[in-house]
Order: structure tokens, then sequence, then C-alpha cells
């Protein structure tokens, strides 16, 4: 009890709420992007989780900053309640509001907290500056969907405390995300049709494919990480912001796919889908599998052909496509990386393990391969010798 009522901790007990509040808050728009049928609401929501995840990166260094050896978060009883009795909220306009709710609560805080910092707490003071610029814009985006208002306690509020302990309510994960009534599910139809290069470069088979490209790809690869988020909660706070960060990407990579949707003459109405990506990563019994099918094998591979596809477009003057493209392969190959990173964590950098998640991996969703690209496999943070495997694959497949 040395430390007890001292300046310091009275400060950090209010950055330990904050850490808190969008620890849990994070935990909800993840478990709610699966449930909500509208595709722009979870790219909202998306982008709210992105910006969220780096306020828990900032949130977790500093807290142990100030007298702790780290801290998961820590808030007010009554505020956890009120966080606890949202968990099985479905309806839009109802999360919305509840985010509003959290969003400006704060902010206000966050003001006082600045207002009243002392001169030794300047990295606190810079730090809400910018989470409060943040929380503002994730704001904008979601005021259209709000109904009404609602008020809870106060993240800073006085009283007893509770820390988060990752077994705090959620609702239970989907057997498959929700999609729109007019979105039709067709795994035959939504396969690749095979198409000569020409005809692949039409205007209208261009449409069809970044279509395809946003409800297979990257809504989908948005659900898969915000499950991981939820699903595997005792990891450490780092993967969390490693998955909102793949989730902001995923987000931004939807609108960037509409844009090109447009540019091509088309429409987002009644897509066709058939959820692969959602039913693959659900194959893997756990997460070091889940990361080898999605961002190991799948996201890999995705980064060599559209490595490929980007020379393509620009020769048939499909330079609006190719910029997308390549902005989100850029993000590709880092989402390859946060799958190498927490898949050697898990394995210990173990080589044989390594190999043997991947076989097991590759056994069950069978992927084509692909010729490899070695720059952006390094980038991806593959190791050296399963590049040198997969060129052999390659090869051994050409003959
Ligand atoms: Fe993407
Ligand atoms: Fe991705």
């Amino acid at each position: 009890m040395l430390l007890r009522d001292t300046p310091v901790l009275a400060r950090r007990r209010t950055v330990a709420a904050y850490l808190y509040a969008y620890t849990r808050i994070l935990e909800l728009a993840c478990s709610w992007t699966m449930v909500v049928p509208n595709t722009a609401f979870k790219v909202d929501l998306g982008r709210k989780i992105g910006l969220d995840g780096l306020a828990i990166e900032r949130l977790t260094r500093r807290v142990t900053q100030m007298y702790s050896t780290g801290s998961r978060g820590e808030a007010p009883v009554a505020y956890a309640q009120w966080l606890d009795a949202q968990c099985m909220e479905t309806d839009e306009g109802r999360i919305a509001t509840f985010l509003l709710a959290t969003i400006d609560d704060l902010r206000q805080s966050m003001r006082r907290y600045v207002e009243t910092a002392h001169a030794g707490d300047e990295p606190t003071r810079l730090l809400l500056g910018i989470l409060e610029r943040d929380l503002a814009l994730g704001r904008e985006n979601l005021a259209a969907y709000a109904k009404g208002s609602i008020e809870g306690p106060s993240v800073d509020s006085e009283g007893d405390t509770v820390a988060y302990a990752g077994t705090e309510p959620l609702l239970p994960i989907p057997g498959f995300p929700a999609r729109p009534a007019s979105f039709i599910r067709n795994a035959e139809e939504a396969a690749s049709p095979k198409l000569s290069l020409e005809e692949a470069m039409t205007p209208s088979n261009m449409c069809k494919s970044f279509r395809r490209m946003y409800i297979e790809i990257e809504i989908c690869a948005i659900e898969v990480c915000a499950r991981n988020i939820i699903e595997y909660r005792s990891m450490p706070n780092a993967f969390k912001v490693d998955m909102s960060q793949q989730i902001w990407d995923e987000a931004r990579h939807a609108e960037l796919v509409t844009d090109v949707v447009h540019h091509f003459g088309g429409n987002m109405d009644a897509l066709v889908y058939s959820g692969h990506v959602w039913t693959r990563h659900e194959m893997g019994d756990d997460l070091a599998e889940r990361l080898a099918i999605e961002q190991l094998i799948q996201e890999g591979n995705s980064v060599d052909k559209a490595y490929q596809l980007l020379k393509m477009l620009r020769r048939f003057g499909h330079n609006e496509a190719a910029e997308c493209m390549e902005w989100l392969t850029a993000d590709e190959t880092q989402h390859a990386l946060i799958g190498n990173r927490w898949l050697l964590r898990l394995v210990e950098g173990d080589r044989a393990k390594y190999e043997a998640v991947l076989a097991t991996a590759n056994e069950k969703i069978k992927f084509p391969l692909s010729p490899v690209n070695r720059a952006l496999r390094e980038i991806a943070g593959y190791p050296e010798w399963y590049v040198d495997q997969l060129e052999r694959q390659v090869e051994a497949s050409k003959a």
C-alpha cells in the first residue's frame, strides 16, 4: 500500500479506465460486425475498430509508465455493467447510438483530463489529444445510423473498479455472418469463371470481379479478424492491435473496391457470395491453423497474384483499378506479416511446428499455388526456407 493515493496513481486510474473502455468497446464492435447485415455498417465498424486498436496500443504503453507493471484496463463497476448490458444488441441504429454515447463521454472525460493535467504528465496529455481527434473522426461515420440518444455512467466516475478479465459477456459467434436479404448465397456461382485475359479486362467483367472482391474477400476478412479478436481474447493486447489494423485495412479496401465498381458503371446491389473465406477460416482447429489458412496461405497467395495483375491492369489502361490494387497489395503484405508474426510466436519459432501447421492448413483448404514473388514474400515475413519450398512446389507443379 506504499503507493496509495498518490497523484500519479489517481491519474493512472483514469488512463486504465480508458484502456478498459477501448478494449471492451472494440470487442463489442467486433462481435457486431458479424451480426449486422448491412455491409456499409460493417465497414464503418471496421474503421472504428482500426482507430480503437491504435488507441489500445498507445494506452497499453502509457499505463505501464504510470507505476504499473502492465494493465489490461480497469474501469468503474457501473461503467463495466453498462457495457455488459449492450452485449446482446443487434440493431444497427441502437448500436450506433450506444457507440456515439461512449465516444462523447470519452471525449468529454479526455478534455477534463487534459485541462487539469500536470506538466509531468505531458505524454498522457499529448496522447489524449490524438485519441480525441480519432474519436471525432469515428463519430462522423456512425452519426448517420444513430436513433435518438442514450446516456450511461462516465468512464471516469467515482466508485469501485473492475479489471478487464476477458470473460465479459458478448454475443455468441454466428454460424455464418449476417448479410442483407437482397444478397444471394451460392457457392457455385461465386466461383471465378475461367476467362481469357482480354475477356477478364472488359469493363463488365472488371466490374464483376471487383464486386466479388468486395463481398468475398474484404467483408469476410473484416469478419474473420473480428472473430479472432473475440474468440482468442486471452491473447496479448498486441494481437488485438494487429487484428484491428487488418480490420481497418479491409474496411478501407471495401470502400476502395466499391469506388472501382462505380468507376466501371456498376453497383453493389444483389451481390452473390459463397462465404468461402469465412468457412475456410472455420476449418482451422485453433488460432495457429486459422492464421495459416487466412493470413499465410490465402493472403500470402493473393500478394503474389495481385502484383501480377497490376501489370495487366495498366496494360489495358485500367489505371484507377491498378492504383487501388497496388494499395491493397501493400496492405496485404502486412496481413501476411501479422500472420507470420503470431504463428511464429505460437509455435515458438520452431520450424517443424510451423511447417506442420501450414501442411495441415494446406491439406484442409487445398488452395491453388501461384508463382511466388520473393521480394514481397520477404516483406511479408515468410522464413527464407519456406519461400524456397514454395518455389520448388510451383516448379514441381509445372512439370
Ligand atoms: Fe483486403
Ligand atoms: Fe487482407
